[in-house]
């Protein structure tokens, strides 16, 4: 049987992320009450880059799943001296039962997964934060009932992980995405249409919007991210002037639903991409959604694990 990892946010059906969110929700309201890696099972979580949500959930969520997490920061190990990644995978697999891994490339997780038979799961790659997402789609249904229908809006760096995450997620929950950037910071149009793609099928939709009062524009979840991701801060461009139409302000908001609600993965930079009104306001609900990584984490592992041994 092929393993099931989870790479990107399409790695799950749309039933299947529907399946693990319900599960996230029923683990959220019984928080001790699911051991899977009880023995205790050991999970190894790797760092290439900074974290401190990431980490410190899957290290919390990982122990109340009664397992042993390794949290491993990268530049101790042979990761980037020499020793391939697939090598690598081949021997950590023979020590635990899960690998979560926070890199650069995109490749860099498809070799860490290859030839391996436990699941191996993406905590962030230049291309996508689909745990992330599973945290912010808990969240949305928290707040609503459920995602399916609703408009939701991410505004800033339009190329960056999170943006590609909100499309193809939102998308595989039936939601009616929008993407507003400035030019030149545009989603991958592989992501686009993959998320146009997945959108006909599950009564979503996608769109593309320059302005950002537009996309914002009746709103349910106004989302935004910070304007420089980790491994960009010396990459050249002006990551501030054509931003600042982008910013997640009160006057943005007051074009949203009157229901809407603020996301913001964290770590953010106040008074850039989202002002301390509005991250501090009633709309916000950044830290109900950082709390949903844990939830949401404990139960794609359950999930994966469950799966990887039918
Ligand atoms: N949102 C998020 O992934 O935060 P960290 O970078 O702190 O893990
Ligand atoms: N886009 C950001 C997300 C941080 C959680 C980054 O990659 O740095």
């Amino acid at each position: 049987m092929t393993t099931r990892h989870f790479l990107r946010d399409d790695d799950l059906t749309p039933q299947e992320q529907s399946e693990v969110l319900d599960l996230a929700a029923e683990m959220k309201a019984n928080r001790f009450g699911y051991t899977p890696l009880a023995g205790p099972r050991s999970v190894a979580v790797f760092f290439d880059k900074a974290s401190l949500r990431t980490r410190l959930s899957f290290e919390a969520g990982i122990a109340e799943l009664g397992g042993q997490p390794i949290i491993v920061d990268t530049q101790n190990t042979h990761f980037g001296r020499g020793e391939t990644l697939a090598d690598a995978g081949r021997v950590v697999a023979r020590y635990v039962s899960a690998m979560v891994f926070r890199t650069h490339g995109d490749e860099r997780l498809a070799e860490l997964a290859s030839g391996v038979k436990v699941p191996v799961v993406n905590a962030l790659s230049d291309g996508y934060h689909p745990c992330q997402l599973l945290a912010d789609l808990l969240t949305i249904r928290e707040r609503f009932g459920s995602t399916k229908g609703r408009i939701l809006s991410y505004v800033g760096d339009a190329a960056n992980n999170m943006a590609h995450s909100y499309l193809i997620a939102g998308a595989m929950a039936g939601m009616h995405v929008r993407v507003s950037g400035p030019s030149g910071f545009d989603p991958a149009p592989a992501v686009v249409g993959r998320a146009s793609e997945i959108a006909a099928w599950t009564g979503g939709s996608v769109e593309m919007l320059r302005d950002p009062r537009e996309a914002a524009d009746g709103a349910h979840v106004i989302a935004t991210d910070t304007w420089t991701s980790m491994g960009q801060e010396e990459d050249g461009k002006d990551r501030l002037t054509p931003f600042w139409p982008y910013q997640v302000n009160k006057e943005l908001l007051a074009v949203a639903d009157p229901s809407a609600i603020v996301l913001h993965c964290l770590p953010a930079h106040r008074n850039e991409e989202i002002t301390d009104e509005v991250i501090d306001g009633p709309q916000s609900a950044v830290f109900d959604q950082a709390e949903n990584r844990l939830h949401a984490q404990k139960a794609l592992l359950t999930w994966l694990l469950a799966v990887n041994q039918q």
